[in-house]
């Protein structure tokens, strides 16, 4: 089968693993466009094709238009290459955002483009990402029924998986994936930050923390997020989390991890290790806690 024609818009993470990954399936690219030229340009002479900044330039002889821009750049990106005359019916076009709904991608439709998205649930923390982080990653895609099509037969070529996802559950299926990604970032940051008082280095702490992650990680995709809670929410151990919190100096960082902890105390009662009396216990230290810091 012919593989489409790409044209890619947004040098930024995505942009350049999706890149990678289409010339290694043997996609050809028609250029990368970007806000600045000098991204563009980088990320195009990866594969020998034109960087630029006027994305109509590179739309035209596409079959297949990627816009891989921040979420709030997409409905303003489109508009500019159909006023353009950047787009011709039949051709496809994709966003790679989450949460942003197909719609933004109207004044494409209107001139006979197939509108769609395609977002790959995986974390992009750089632009010199490998093509190999798309191995086995789930993909939600979404939109017109040819675009999807084009989508899933991209995802495939990735050697990852697809689903479909609605305009409506869009918002609420990328707040799960910002829940699991980026907040794990954040608590591992707060994490290593109190190590830090004891004198060791971010370095040194995310290396003494790493193989506890990686381990509760193990667990959770063996026995799945309930059974994987231990520690003392898990035992009951209401004295322990007492001595969390009564050594905690920042209201903010205490209130925090009550709300944290009265969460996981549900998941503890869901997996049935503590009877109702600890976890009235431990319940009234949080909510005590959390009342403090609301005076
Ligand atoms: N990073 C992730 O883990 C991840 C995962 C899944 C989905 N996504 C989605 O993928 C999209 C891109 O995210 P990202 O993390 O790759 O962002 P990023 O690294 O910030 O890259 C965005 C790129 O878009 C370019 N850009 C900005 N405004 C533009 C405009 N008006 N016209 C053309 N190009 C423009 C920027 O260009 P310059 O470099 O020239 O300034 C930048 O290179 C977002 O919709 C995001 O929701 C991200």
């Amino acid at each position: 089968v012919e593989k489409q024609r790409v044209a890619i818009i947004g040098a930024g993470k995505v942009g350049s693993v999706l890149a990678r990954a289409l010339v290694h399936q043997r996609y050809r690219l028609t250029g990368i466009a970007s806000r600045t030229l000098t991204s563009a340009e980088k990320l195009a002479k990866e594969f020998g094709v034109v960087g630029v900044t006027e994305a109509a330039d590179i739309t035209k002889s596409a079959t297949m238009i990627v816009i891989a821009t921040p979420d709030r750049c997409i409905r303003e990106v489109v508009e500019k290459v159909a006023q353009a005359g950047g787009f011709r019916p039949g051709q496809y076009l994709l966003h790679t955002s989450g949460a942003t709904s197909v719609d933004v991608l109207c004044s494409a439709s209107q001139q006979g483009v197939f509108i769609g998205s395609i977002h790959p649930l995986q974390s992009f923390a750089s632009t010199e990402g490998d093509k190999t982080s798309l191995v086995e990653s789930y993909f939600a895609v979404g939109g017109d029924i040819q675009a999807v099509s084009v989508a899933e037969d991209m995802v495939k070529n990735f050697g990852g998986h697809s689903f479909t996802i609605s305009d409506q559950d869009r918002p609420l299926y990328h707040a799960a994936a910002c829940i699991a990604s980026n907040y794990l970032v954040s608590l591992m940051h707060w994490s290593t930050q109190i190590y830090a008082r004891f004198g060791l280095s971010s370095q040194q702490a995310t290396a003494a923390l790493m193989p506890l992650v990686e381990g509760t990680i193990r667990n959770i995709k063996h026995v799945g997020p309930t059974s994987a809670l231990t520690g003392p929410i898990s035992r009951g151990d209401d004295l322990t989390i007492a001595a969390h919190l009564g050594n905690m100096v920042n209201q903010h960082d205490k209130t925090l991890y009550a709300q944290l902890a009265l969460y996981t105390l549900g998941v503890a009662v869901e997996q049935g290790t503590i009877d109702g009396q600890q976890t009235k216990r431990i319940e009234t230290i949080l909510n005590q806690t959390i009342q403090e810091g609301l005076l």
